[in-house]
């Protein structure tokens, strides 16, 4: 199949694509126009998953790493052969801009090539005995099939992020990708069916209802694992109903970030930085810088120069290789961007740039005077909205930082190394950016604390989520 030409309408279970029952419509944020009808997934689809998932399980876990490596390479370098293929996918089907989408599928091949590299060192250990004839041993197991829910603001790396890990660890995953963003899913399972991925192993059910595919995969004890990216309200829903059969747990919810510029920061360096960590994928990310903390002597400078870059971003069709920020992912999504900038009006902020938009392109906007309760600075916007708040002390900005149920992402900029450790060390959030915009990669460990979830993903803490310790204790004669 010519995949950049067309898409894949079918769903994958235990190795063959099929048609559904039903079918929903995928548009495209772009214009409104449907790409594709496709497999509409409910609780049969899911059954006949759960099956598979637990029919591979029994020979995956038994295959040797070396094995899986070669498995997991091949679909790497799949994807990078694909990649213009899965980043227009992805551009089309979510609205990220083409350029970022190519990065982004860098990104989740990084993290297929990571966990390829890495299932070869999955070393177990071995523990001293106080008897002479005892040999004690901890030896890595894989915790079982695995049930993953995906977001649609990374179509492709949130895919790998949790793929990767489960099936380098010798897991089965069946994959539930977001109703917004399947295709790209889609087209990372024929990948990995292409690379001789064992029937099973990886599974594909798009569903418009999430409901009833998860109802079945939650309450199926065979099913030893959540993964989940998405809201705090819906990880929750899924942390309680993962209690009944005591499925291990990995969530990543929401965020709500904030940035720092201490008076002795670089200011150009911090305006860079804060493009990227505020307007990367139109806001659309957990770890979006959420609301700009700014130290006194620099704030005219950083308001004038972040103002001005902002104002000179190209905004548009975000199929053309220029443009930095394209449409929001669906008229939901604008209609809450549209009333977090409302309501901070009406409490008084001032609009400095942006605060309209076109189709479902918002233009990139700075706000000043945005008041502490406004919504914008308690909730996440996930979208291209910067309020920049006046802060006049350490403690003052790591109060206010702190100042949310949420702990994903914080970013702070400074020159001072004793006030780098100590305030990254107050600061409650699993990720610190110190002077870094943009600190995820494949390697390190991704994830938050408090409202923001459970568990890490990236590096070697992303495959432990996906991995036993079996102890075994030999008595030799
Ligand atoms: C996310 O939005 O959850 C992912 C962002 C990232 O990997 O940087």
């Amino acid at each position: 199949m010519d995949i950049q030409e067309r898409f894949e309408t079918r769903f994958f279970v235990a190795g063959s694509w099929r048609s559904g029952p039903r079918t929903f419509a995928v548009k495209s944020p772009i214009d409104g126009r449907v790409l594709a009808e496709i497999a509409d997934c409910g609780a049969a689809e899911a059954r006949a998953a759960a099956d598979a998932a637990v029919e591979a399980f029994a020979k995956w876990r038994h295959t040797t790493a070396y094995e899986r490596a070669a498995t997991m390479r091949r679909w790497h370098d799949l994807m990078m052969r694909e990649s213009e293929a899965i980043a227009r996918t992805i551009t089309l089907e979510m609205g990220k801009p083409i350029n970022e989408a190519r990065g982004e599928v860098r990104y989740a091949a990084g993290f297929v090539e990571w966990y390829a590299e890495e299932v070869k060192r999955l070393y177990g250990q071995t523990i001293p005995s106080q008897f002479p004839n005892k040999r004690l041993l901890a030896l890595p197991q894989p915790v079982g099939p695995v049930y993953g829910v995906t977001p649609w603001n990374f179509p492709a790396a949130m895919v790998t992020r949790k793929a990767a890990p489960a099936l380098a660890a010798g897991c089965t995953f069946i994959h539930k990708p977001a109703e917004q963003s399947p295709l790209t899913a889609l087209l990372l399972g024929r990948l990995w069916e292409e690379a001789g991925g064992p029937a099973g192993t990886l599974q594909v059910l798009p569903a418009l209802d999430p409901v009833p595919v998860s109802e079945v995969l939650m309450g199926d004890e065979r099913i030893r694992k959540i993964t989940f990216t998405g809201s705090t309200e819906v990880g929750r829903l899924l942390y309680r109903r993962a209690a009944d059969t005591l499925k291990r747990v990995s969530l990543e919810l929401g965020g709500h970030a904030p940035f720092i510029i201490f008076d002795d920061a670089d200011v150009e360096q911090a305006v860079a930085a804060a493009m990227g960590a505020k307007f990367r994928n139109g806001g659309q990310t957990c770890v979006s810088a959420n609301r700009f903390y700014v130290f006194p002597r620099v704030r005219k400078d950083f308001t004038e120069a972040y103002t001005e870059a902002a104002r000179k971003l190209k905004v548009g069709d975000p199929l053309n290789d220029e443009t930095q920020v394209g449409p929001l992912v669906d008229r939901q999504a604008l209609d809450k961007v549209t009333a977090h900038v409302k309501d901070a009006l009406a409490r008084g902020a001032r609009l400095v740039t942006g605060g309209s938009s076109e189709g479902l392109v918002y233009q990139p906007t700075v706000l000043l005077g945005v008041d502490e309760q406004s919504r914008m600075l308690r909730e996440e916007t996930f979208g291209p909205v910067a309020p920049i708040v006046p802060c006049e002390s350490d403690a003052e900005a790591v109060r206010l930082a702190n100042a949310t149920p949420y702990g994903l992402a914080a970013y702070f900029w400074t020159r001072d190394l004793t006030r780098a450790f100590t305030v990254a060390e107050q600061l409650e959030y699993g990720i610190i950016g110190v002077n870094d915009g943009v600190p995820s990669t494949p390697q390190a460990p991704f994830g938050g604390v408090k409202n923001s979830g459970i568990g890490r993903e990236g590096g070697h803490w992303g495959i432990e989520e996906y991995l036993e310790t079996k102890y075994v204790s030999f008595a030799l004669p």
